[in-house]
């Protein structure tokens, strides 16, 4: 029980990757209060919390709006009393093109996916530091580590692991630990557009991944948890990257060119000359 005690307020969490960290974080013994932008999402999993004996409420926002952020962050406090740990989840991709995509995209996908992580914080980490002590954990993406499309999203995700290390170190020395984990592909409902377009599209995503599989919502949960949990208690400033492998290195190189015949000088030296 890592979280007894602990309250635990976690954007996003009517879905995917946050409803599995808020189901996870109130069986360790968290209050956990479920931030989303839709109301009946935050509801079902704050439901979902108090039939299993935990305890929850459910908050709605729109993280990218700070009067928004601001009233539910007040609320979250009023009712529940201290958040010691924020998880900075919410999300949406939209756009893959900088030459197809307008304005609005992009202000879209730079407002939800990064100044949210800013708005968010803001509003909890003045309390975190007069407590002296605190701990947020933020929601990035492989996409904000190398190109791999989707342009806005993945300039904004990049954004975060430079928010999550200025937050770092900034913060630290008040108490405060700041870090980013970095899924890959992970089988939630974000992926249900594709889906309906192209049924088969996890079967053809598991080629990229050399563990054999997509995520699973529960893969990036447990590395959330520990990152937020005291076992991480002198982990600040890092990016977990939670990936099956993708960013390992690229399994086609090895396919496409043959390298088998070795090397002279390794071939000599092994024979000894
Ligand atoms: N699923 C993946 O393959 C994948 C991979 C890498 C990173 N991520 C990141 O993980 C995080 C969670 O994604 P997910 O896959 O669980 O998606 P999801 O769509 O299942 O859940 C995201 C939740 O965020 C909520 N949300 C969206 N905009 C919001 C806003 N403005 N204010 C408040 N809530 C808002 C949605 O209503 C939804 O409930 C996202 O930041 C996403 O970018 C996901």
């Amino acid at each position: 029980m890592r979280f007894e005690g602990r309250g635990v307020l976690v954007t996003g969490g009517g879905s995917g990757i946050g409803r599995s960290t808020c189901l996870r974080v109130a069986a360790e013994g968290a209050r956990v209060a479920v931030v989303d932008l839709r109301a009946e999402r935050a509801q079902e999993t704050a439901q979902e919390i108090a039939a299993s004996g935990g305890r929850a409420i459910a908050l709605t926002a729109d993280v990218s709006k700070s009067a928004s952020v601001d009233n539910m962050a007040a609320s979250a406090i009023d009712a529940f009393g201290p958040i010691d740990t924020l998880v900075n989840n919410a999300g949406i991709a939209a756009g893959d093109d900088i030459l197809t995509f307008d304005e609005s995209t992009w202000d879209l996908n730079l407002s939800v996916v990064l100044k949210s992580v800013f708005l968010v914080s803001r509003a909890l980490l003045p309390a975190m530091i007069e407590a002296g002590s605190g701990t947020i954990v933020n929601v990035s993406s492989v996409n904000g580590l190398t190109g791999i499309g989707e342009e806005a999203y993945s300039a904004a995700k990049a954004g975060m692991i430079n928010l999550t290390q200025n937050m770092a170190i900034k913060y630290g020395p008040r108490g405060v630990r700041v870090n980013v984990v970095c899924p890959g592909t992970v089988r939630t409902p974000i992926w249900d557009g594709v889906v309906a377009d192209k049924p088969q599209i996890f079967d053809e995503l598991t080629r990229w991944y050399p563990l054999g599989r997509v995520g699973e919502p529960e893969d990036i949960a447990a590395a959330i948890l520990f990152l937020a949990s005291s076992d991480a208690s002198w982990i600040t400033g890092q990016t977990l990257t939670v990936d099956g492998g993708l960013t390992a290195g690229n399994p086609r190189l090895l396919e496409d060119v043959d390298i088998d015949a070795g090397f002279p000088d390794a071939a000599n030296q092994k024979e000894g000359l």
